[in-house]
């Protein structure tokens, strides 16, 4: 079967397209490019030995997607990740964000719905929720003001599917709601490829440990959490990837309770900066260059997920520790810098 995967050359996109492949899947990747690299593309085929069909394609483009959905009319699903993700960036440049966010969503999901099969797989994200208001987080806490141009993408990415469910019963969606995706492959072929300064904790900590950056900046430690810093729920990348096999084959077989569900996708348990730190130390050997600075603004002070639906209901959890995902980044980070 075939399957499309649009942002397939990104972090989350190409550890799931290793995930697809290895289930049998015949996967076509639209990638612009614009956050990731066509060497990506070699390292899911050194891992898998398919190469996946690519198109180098920007879905802000309407002609993009109805080319490709013209030539694959018998695409079984597709899964959605190709958006910005930069919570700063997103600040600084909103339009930038919704022009592509939401305009690629929306001509993708117009070719959709002509297609004869409707499933449907979006990239959402724990940010929709801002500060819970209670740990850990179920699917059915409050969607709260998103706290950037970024977050709130993801929320109306979810009403518009919702909107476009509503009306069409029979288009199949699941919008997975990511916590804190981190690690990587444990072939070191594929990995988290930051541009520029990374903004997330841990390509941050792997490249200051490589010697590329002079420390890592603890935004916070004065927070209301036992350490004094925030906490998160960090999950192993290749964990989150085969939850996205599973959605899909869930729609595959028409299990659904309705045409759209949302999930958490976490380990359901939260884990502060300075845990991570002492994570990568433990599974490294290495001494990090840290120091505690002034929070950062619109950091939440705590976040992890509720795991029992996922669990119950989706069927999945995960199997991978964040030792494991440190372990995996450290990995990695080696490989390509030698
Ligand atoms: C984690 C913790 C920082 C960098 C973001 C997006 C979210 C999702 C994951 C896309 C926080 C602290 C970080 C640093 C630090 N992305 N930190 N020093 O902000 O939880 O979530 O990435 O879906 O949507 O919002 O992740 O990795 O930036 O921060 O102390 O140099 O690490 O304060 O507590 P975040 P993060």
């Amino acid at each position: 079967m075939k399957v499309l995967v649009t942002g397939g050359l990104g972090f989350i996109g190409s550890h799931t397209v290793v995930e697809l492949q290895k289930e049998g899947y015949e996967v076509l990747i639209v990638d612009n490019l614009e956050n990731s690299s066509r060497d990506v593309l070699d390292g899911i085929t050194r891992i898998t030995g398919v190469k996946p069909e690519f198109y180098e394609l920007d879905l802000k483009y309407k002609t993009a997607i109805e080319v490709l959905c013209a030539e694959h009319p018998d695409l079984a699903g597709v899964i959605h990740f190709a958006a910005n993700k930069a919570v700063g960036e997103s600040v600084q440049h909103p339009l930038k964000y919704y022009k592509n966010n939401i305009n690629s969503l929306v001509y993708l999901l117009e070719e959709l719905i002509k297609l004869k099969n409707k499933n449907f797989i979006f990239s959402s994200s724990c940010t929709v929720y801002g500060e819970a208001d209670e740990l850990p987080i179920t699917e059915n806490a409050a969607v709260k003001p998103a706290e950037s141009p970024y977050g709130n993408t993801k929320q109306i990415g979810e009403e518009i599917i919702s909107d476009v469910c509503n009306i069409n019963n029979d288009f199949k969606a699941v919008a997975l709601r990511y916590f804190n995706p981190i690690g990587a492959h444990p072939s070191a072929e594929i990995g988290e490829l930051p541009l520029g300064v990374p903004q997330n904790l841990v390509p941050f900590i792997t490249q200051t440990a490589m010697g590329l950056r002079e420390k890592l900046s603890v935004f916070g430690g004065d927070y209301p959490t036992p350490d004094g810093t925030c906490i998160r729920d960090y999950i192993h990348v290749v964990d989150l990837a085969k939850a996205h096999v599973v959605a899909l084959e869930r729609l595959l077989n028409n299990q659904q309770e309705s045409n759209l569900e949302v999930f958490n996708l976490g380990t359901g348990k939260g884990s502060s900066v300075l845990e991570v730190i002492d994570s990568f130390e433990r599974v490294s050997g290495e001494k990090l260059r840290y120091e505690i600075t002034d929070r950062r603004t619109g950091d939440v002070v705590s976040a992890y997920a509720e795991t029992s639906r996922a669990k119950n209901v989706l069927g999945w959890e995960t199997q991978l520790s964040l030792d494991d995902a440190m372990a995996s980044a450290w990995k990695w980070e080696q490989k390509i810098r030698n």
